[in-house]
């Protein structure tokens, strides 16, 4: 890693899921994403984390029948809905832990990364879902590199691959969080957190980097990568959703620290990752840092949760070649603008880029 010293990357995320899996799935919250709370904190969290993967499923027009390749699964929760809607989901995942967790549930959840995905999928899917994973596909070292929109790129040229042409589908949606409102170069970021002003932005960056190993875009970027291959037709600005849900994993983390139960499970981790595990603690109970990114009037992040429409190649040329590409992000200032009040927290309408598609009704 571009002159840290650190191994940061994929492994930084392996031991990130072993550690959530022991603090967290195991205590019973196996959500790692955001719920949907349409604006109002008091709805509580299971029924947000069910409302939210159900949007995303009627977004991509998962019903009865259809495929859906979930990037990034986790343990398996849109999966288990994709099932239950008569749908057959696959699952890739990097965390061993989460693959036998929703192997035992009997998913067809593959230990892979996307990036290793072969021929024998391609076209074989009418939907994918990227839910809280694309975070984790740039690393610092890459944006320092200049690599990112490259990565995102690739990533846009496999999702289309995936999907196949003929489906009435063709969609894919992801939730991601974006830096906004926050200026920190990826340089900054791989330092180590304790040669930064403690509690600045660096700080945080840094620490969000060695403790989940990934790097977020910046708004727009995804749009621009997907360019060739895929149109926006809804956004969403999720980021209120996220702190919610954040504040929510914060007691529900405090509380587990006062059980015996949680530090049998833990301490073989901190054994084997001593200062992994002591940082990541810090990261969480001390720092706050994860808790950070969504707080405050101008949250340093924003979260997007946004719907593709696949583009025909031809088209996707032509798009490509045209004076008017798709239509550009929204800044985070113009979307809060938009987005402000309860009910624009919700699918408002100025969040919307481009025009809203109805998708098939689930089954
Ligand atoms: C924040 S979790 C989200 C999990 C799940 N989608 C959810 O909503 O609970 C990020 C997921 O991305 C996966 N991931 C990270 N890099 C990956 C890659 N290159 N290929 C496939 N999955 C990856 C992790 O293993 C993890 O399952």
């Amino acid at each position: 890693m571009a002159g840290t010293g650190t191994a940061v990357g994929p492994k930084t995320t392996v031991d990130c899921y072993d550690f959530w899996d022991r603090v967290f799935r195991r205590a019973g919250t196996i959500d790692y994403t955001e719920g949907y709370y349409r604006g109002d904190p008091t709805v509580p969290y299971e029924q947000a984390q069910h409302d939210q993967v159900c949007y995303l499923l009627d977004e991509v027009g998962c019903r009865a029948g259809s495929r859906v390749l979930d990037v990034g699964c986790g343990n398996g929760r849109l999966l288990e809905k994709v099932r239950r809607r008569g749908g057959e989901g696959i699952g890739v995942t990097i965390s061993p832990a989460q693959a036998r967790y929703c192997r035992a549930r009997g998913l067809d959840v593959r230990l892979l990364s996307y990036r290793d995905v072969g021929e024998e999928w391609t076209g074989r899917f009418d939907a994918v879902v990227a839910n809280g994973s694309i975070e984790h596909f740039v690393q610092a070292a890459d944006a320092l590199a200049g690599r990112a929109d490259a990565i995102y790129e690739e990533m846009f040229a496999f999702f289309h691959r995936v999907i196949d042409p003929r489906s009435p589908s063709r969609r894919v949606v992801n939730t991601t969080i974006h830096f906004d409102n926050i200026n920190v170069t990826p340089g900054a970021a791989l330092r180590s957190p304790w040669s930064l002003r403690w509690f600045s932005d660096e700080f945080h960056c840094a620490l969000l980097v060695r403790g989940f190993g990934g790097y977020y875009p910046t708004p727009g970027q995804l749009e621009r990568c997907a360019r060739p291959f895929f149109r926006l037709v809804a956004g969403r600005d999720a980021t209120r959703d996220y702190h919610w849900t954040s504040e929510e994993w914060l007691r529900r983390g405090r509380r587990s620290l006062l059980s015996a139960r949680l530090w049998g499970r833990l301490l073989p981790f901190l054994l084997r990752h001593p200062l992994y595990g002591a940082r990541m603690m810090f990261l969480l109970n001390v720092a706050r840092t994860w808790n950070w990114q969504f707080r405050g009037e101008r949250p340093p992040m924003t979260h997007l949760w946004q719907t593709w429409d696949w583009m025909e190649p031809q088209r996707s040329a032509a798009v490509e070649a045209g004076p008017s590409g798709p239509p550009a992000g929204l800044t985070g200032s113009s979307r809060r603008a938009a987005g402000d009040g309860a009910a624009a927290a919700d699918l408002g309408a100025g969040e919307v880029t481009g025009d809203r598609l109805t998708p098939p009704a689930p089954g």
